[in-house]
This record gives structure tokens, sequence and C-alpha cells, in this order.
């Protein structure tokens, strides 16, 4: 059978890695699609920077339009990253027949609907198992292992430089700055790397992770997101005091009320699995309601565990090609027609545990004040901790955790705590999550 050709668009980290691992494992991959899968064209900015990939043999562009409309490719695989441009690429190759792979979870949960409502009128498949936590194969599994499940809910460390940087902030006392530093250069990070830190690129995950989920449309627009920029070190050594590890979360929950979509840094015990997921390693916990809690776990970024989600998507297409469209698993794992419109919490409404670190005068009657507010706003108090004062200090920390209340009620709280006299500085506020 003649080899199916493939064109990529982009060179970088993924593009590299997807070259090197095609080439390598040519021959197992090949036995296992039942034909040859061959990189006949490529594209990037800058044809003459060096490359982590040998592209003897590839036709190398600086135009990617010359592969989405080259009649010779079978399928475009978009890692260049981005939105407006890369979703012109795909829309062109989709409107020219063509199958498309992407990494890119930007442009899928912000163009998704329309990229895949696009394709299904064309008949051609769109995969993007890369775009979530790396070479974990979670949107397979969610997708097509789980689909006897009504999933209840899902919790993730789906972003690699995040991890990378509280791990190492953790274990080494290393600056923030100085992590992130080595993230982008051993090729974690996005172009933009705030989206990192910030919570923007797990909340693309997120998005990702919940429609095929719950089977809704792809909102990123209503996805709750928090960083770790104002995580410090007092919390980090507080919460594994109390026996939890701060990590941060992607979760989606399907409540009664509405769905949960919410990226922030979260308690969680340190005795769960997902607890003690370092590095950049990822991991993910789906909840269904006959299976129960499940985890998958694996890197979630860098050139070749991303290349293995590529190749595996490649392989699938390559598989399904002569199949009938109507009857391929659906890009969004539920029926195009039958996915439906959840209302999406908002943040005010969502219903979590705290933990909570002030600083407060040193004298009677601090405390009770703080508890009187809290109770007035009907949350109560699971743990609490008291530090000594610091050597000349007249201020101590308070370390409290609460028990479930709404996002609602902690704002209102908190903005009564600080405003007492006898409390200085901003109230941290960290989610908290037993995962059980
Ligand atoms: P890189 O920046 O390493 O690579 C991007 C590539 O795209 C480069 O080769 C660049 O060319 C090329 N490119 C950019 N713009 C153009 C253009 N206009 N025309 C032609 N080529 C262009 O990014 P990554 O490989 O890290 O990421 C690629 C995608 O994969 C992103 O969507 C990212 O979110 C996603 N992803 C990344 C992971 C990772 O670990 N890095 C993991 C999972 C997903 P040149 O090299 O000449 O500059
Ligand atoms: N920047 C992303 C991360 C790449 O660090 O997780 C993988 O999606």
């Amino acid at each position: 059978m003649k080899p199916v050709k493939v064109g990529v668009i982009g060179l970088g980290t993924v593009g590299g890695g997807t070259v090197n691992v095609l080439k390598r494992n040519a021959q197992e991959i090949a036995r296992r699609a039942g034909r040859e899968i061959v990189v006949s064209r490529a594209a990037a900015r800058n044809l003459d920077q060096p490359r982590i990939c040998d592209t003897h043999g590839i036709d190398l562009t600086t135009d990617p339009f010359l592969i989405v409309n080259d009649p010779d490719i079978d399928v475009v695989v978009e890692l260049m990253g981005g939105y407006a441009l890369a979703r012109e690429l795909v829309l062109t190759a989709i409107e020219n027949g063509k199958h498309v792979v992407t990494a890119n979870k930007a442009l899928i949960a912000l163009h998704g609907n329309e990229i895949f409502a696009a394709a299904s009128r064309k008949g051609v498949m769109v995969l993007f198992e890369a775009a979530v936590a790396g070479g974990i194969p979670i949107i397979k599994a969610i997708r097509e292992g789980l689909s006897g499940n009504r999933i209840k809910w899902l919790a993730g460390i789906i972003n690699g430089t995040g991890n990378f940087i509280l791990t190492e902030m953790r274990d080494k006392g290393r600056d923030f700055a100085d992590v992130l530093a080595e993230a982008q250069a051993l090729g974690y990070a996005e172009a933009d790397p705030t989206f990192d830190v910030e919570g923007i690129d797990a909340g693309h995950k997120l998005t990702i992770l919940a429609s095929i989920a719950f089977g809704i449309p792809l909102q990123f627009d209503k996805v709750f997101t928090e960083g770790i920029t104002r995580i410090t070190r007092l919390d980090v050594e507080y919460a594994e005091e109390l026996g939890y590890r701060i990590k941060h979360l992607g979760i989606a929950r399907n409540t009664e009320q509405g769905v949960e979509l919410r990226v922030h840094p979260t308690l969680i015990p340190n005795r769960r699995l997902i607890a003690n997921v370092n590095g950049v390693m990822n991991a993910v916990l789906v909840c269904g309601d006959a299976v129960g809690p499940t985890l998958y776990y694996g890197a979630g970024a860098g050139a070749e565990p991303t290349a293995s989600a590529v190749v595996a998507d490649l392989v699938d297409v390559v598989r399904a090609m002569t199949s009938d469209p109507e009857n391929r698993v659906p890009h969004l794992a539920f029926h195009a027609d039958a996915i439906v419109d959840l209302p999406i919490l908002p943040a005010e409404e969502i219903r979590t545990a705290y933990y909570l670190r002030l600083t407060a005068e040193d004298k009677p009657g601090v405390l009770a004040d703080v508890t009187r507010i809290l109770a007035g706003h009907n949350i109560s108090i699971e743990a609490l901790i008291q530090k000594e004062p610091l050597k000349d200090q007249t201020s101590v920390s308070i370390i409290m955790l609460t028990q479930l209340t709404s996002e609602k009620e902690m704002n209102a709280a908190i903005a009564e705590i600080e405003a007492l006299a006898t409390v200085t500085g901003q109230v941290a506020r960290i989610r908290l999550e037993t995962l059980g």
C-alpha cells in the first residue's frame, strides 16, 4: 500500500520530536497502522535554524499554506501553536479534505466547536491527544475507555511547567523565575509562559477534558483561572505541616446545580497519589459512576512524550481513513447532535473547603473576632494553628482550614477579616480538595 503522506507545520520542540519518533520507530508504526507514515513536507519560520530532528528527505518551506494546499498530503500535523493563523491553516486543510492532528490546546479550546463542525461536514478527522497532558493518552481514555460511565468529576495536574516550578521551589528552595527559565530551556513552557503560570494553558486543557467528559460544548471563557505566582514558601510549609501538598489543579465537576470549571492552586492530602506527582509529570484523576476513581500519569510536556501522543493520533487517522465518517469516534466523544449546553456555575457559586493564612496582632480577642466573622457566614473551622510570634515581632500567623462553603461566602468573610484593625495585609486563601 502507498505510504500516507504527512505535512508537519512547526519543527520546534514537538514538531522535531514527532519527526524523530516517526523516523526512529517507522517499522513499528507501520506494523500498527498497516501502512508507512512518511513526513513529506514541513514548515518552519527560519529554515537556517538548527533542528533537533533530521530533516533529510523532507521538503522544507516557510509557507505553511503550501502544505495545507498540497494535493499530495493526506494528513496535516499542526505543531506551530497560536490562534488565528493556526485556525486558518486547519480550516483550509479541512476544506481541502485533509485529516488534521494537532497539539494546540489553545486552538481547540477556543475554535474547536467551529473546527469540528467543519471537519464533520467534510468527513475528515481532527485529533488532538497531545493537546492535554502531553504523553498521557487521557483523551482516548475518557473518550473511549470510559464511555460506559457517567463522568462525575475530574481533577488533574495538567501543566508540566507549573508542576515543575512548584516541585523545584518546594524541594530545592529554588527561585520562581530561575525555575521558569529552566522550564523554557527544556521546551516545556508555552511561547508566552504566563499561559503556564497563570493557569491559562491548564484552562485550555480543562475546557477540552470537560467537553469530552460531560458532552458539553468547548467554552474556555467560562473557566475560572488562578495562577501559581502568589504561592509563598510559607504556605507550602504550613500546608505540609497540616498534611497537605499544594498543586495547581484543573477541576471539572458535574453537579446538580451546574458544571464547575476551575483552575487554581489547591491543597490536597499528601497521602493521595496525585499529591506525589512531581516535576514535569502530569496526572489526571477521572471519576466515573461505574468505574469509580481512575488515575492517569505520565510526562506532561517535552519533545518525545508529546510526540508519542501526536504519532498515536496519526496511527488512529491511518487506521480509520477508509471507514465511514459517520461511524468514527466522535471528535468530542459524544455525537455532535447529543452535545448538551449544561449551565456552567459562576465562580461565586463554587463550593470548596479553604486554607486561610492571616497575620494578626498577638492580643486577646483577635482570634474570637475572626472566628465570629466566619461563623456569621456559616463557615465552620476544621483546623486552626496559631504560630509563635517571630523574635521582636508582635504579630502572629494564624492558619485555618475550613469546611465546605461557597466562594461567595468566603469572599465576604475575607473582606470583613481584612477590615479588622488587628489584622495586617491580605488574607492568603488557597482552596482545598480532599479528592475522595
Ligand atoms: P516551538 O516554539 O518549539 O515550535 C513552534 C514551531 O512552529 C517552530 O518550528 C516555528 O518555526 C514554527 N512556526 C511558528 N510560526 C510559524 C509560521 N508562521 N510559519 C511556519 N512555521 C511557524 O513550540 P512547541 O513545539 O513547544 O509547541 C507547538 C505546539 O504544541 C503548541 O501549540 C503547544 O501548545 C503544543 N504543545 C507543546 C508541548 C511542549 O512540551 N512544548 C506539549 C504539548 C503541546 P521556527 O522554529 O523557525 O521558529
Ligand atoms: N506548556 C505546557 C506545559 C506544554 O507545561 O504543560 C504541554 O501542554
